[in-house]
């Protein structure tokens, strides 16, 4: 059984068998019948234990595209509140000829656990702080879009690099298709192992947006951080937020990427995200097409 864990586990002619695969099904997706049959006798669980919008919608669509079956499950609402385990909930989700979940959860490592355990493929949607996979391939496959490749091209992860599994994927991904990559943000969002990566560091955004061609921004995660913020989010957007005049003042050409969700006036105002600058959704529509590739490709191996 093969599964999608992290970037880390896969090469980069897997990677680019993914985006060719990918190619096909946005062509597909810019037809009048966007459905292909790839999957009809495939049943494909998505599990969430994290809250999402993007990451399960777009999941759904791109199964629902390939003619899979289709279940969905989140924690809230369902038995995981009266105590049932990951493992019990997933066995009791696969009891019903299940083939592939999708899933996201908290914990890092969640699904490299279930993979060992359960004999189905898994695709990882985003494990707490370490890995979001599909996220990394969306935004690579959309730099290569933007920009024809992404070898050669400089790339600066800016804001909250500890929390963020997002940030992980990327710097994985990135690397392996030849970009240099850099991170950006405060000393005390940047974890500790980050000078191991092999990436640029830069405190200092105007600095980071003057070497980049590509600037994938992200959100400050509330939600991962205990304690008082340090920096406040006011603080965080005085020195590290980005508007539409520090863009178009670096007088040159500038792609700016966001996974979402946008804390609007924090790590982005408004004009930013929504400028000529921005291929924010780009990202997400790709997402589509890429999940497609994932999902196919895995099903197609068995
Ligand atoms: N990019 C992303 O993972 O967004 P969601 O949390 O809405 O899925």
């Amino acid at each position: 059984v093969r599964h999608l864990l992290g970037i880390k586990d896969i090469t980069e002619q897997d990677i680019q068998l993914i985006f060719e695969t990918a190619d096909q099904f946005k062509e597909v997706l810019n037809r009048p019948i966007k459905k292909v049959p790839s999957l009809r006798d495939v049943t494909i669980a998505n599990v969430f234990f994290e809250n999402s919008t993007r990451t399960r919608l777009s999941f759904e669509l791109a199964e629902k595209r390939l003619s899979a079956d289709v279940i969905n499950f989140s924690a809230s609402g369902s038995s995981v509140k009266k105590g049932e385990t990951l493992l019990d909930t997933v066995n009791n989700i696969l009891a019903m000829k299940v083939d592939m979940i999708v899933m996201r959860h908290s914990s890092p490592g969640a699904p490299h656990f279930l993979s060992r355990k359960i004999n189905a493929n898994i695709v990882n949607a985003g494990d707490g702080t370490h890995e979001h996979p599909t996220q990394a391939l969306l935004d690579a496959f959309s730099i290569r879009e933007k920009l024809g490749q992404v070898a050669g091209k400089k790339i600066a992860i800016i804001g909250d690099i500890m929390h963020s599994r997002v940030a992980l994927s990327n710097i994985f991904a990135l690397q392996k298709l030849g970009a240099e990559v850099a991170v950006c943000g405060p000393p005390t969002l940047l974890p500790k192992y980050i000078g191991d990566l092999g990436v640029k560091i830069f405190w200092n955004v105007q600095e980071a947006l003057q070497w980049c061609d590509v600037a994938n921004v992200l959100r400050i995660q509330l939600e991962r951080q205990t304690g008082k913020l340090f920096p406040s989010l006011r603080e965080y957007a005085l020195y590290f937020g980005i508007n539409k005049k520090m863009l178009d003042d670096l007088n040159k050409e500038i792609v700016l990427m966001h996974p979402g969700p946008i804390n609007r006036g924090v790590e982005l105002t408004s004009d930013a995200a929504d400028s000529p600058h921005s291929i924010i959704l780009d990202q997400v529509e790709n997402g589509v097409a890429i999940r497609m590739a994932v999902l196919y490709l895995l099903a197609s191996r068995g």
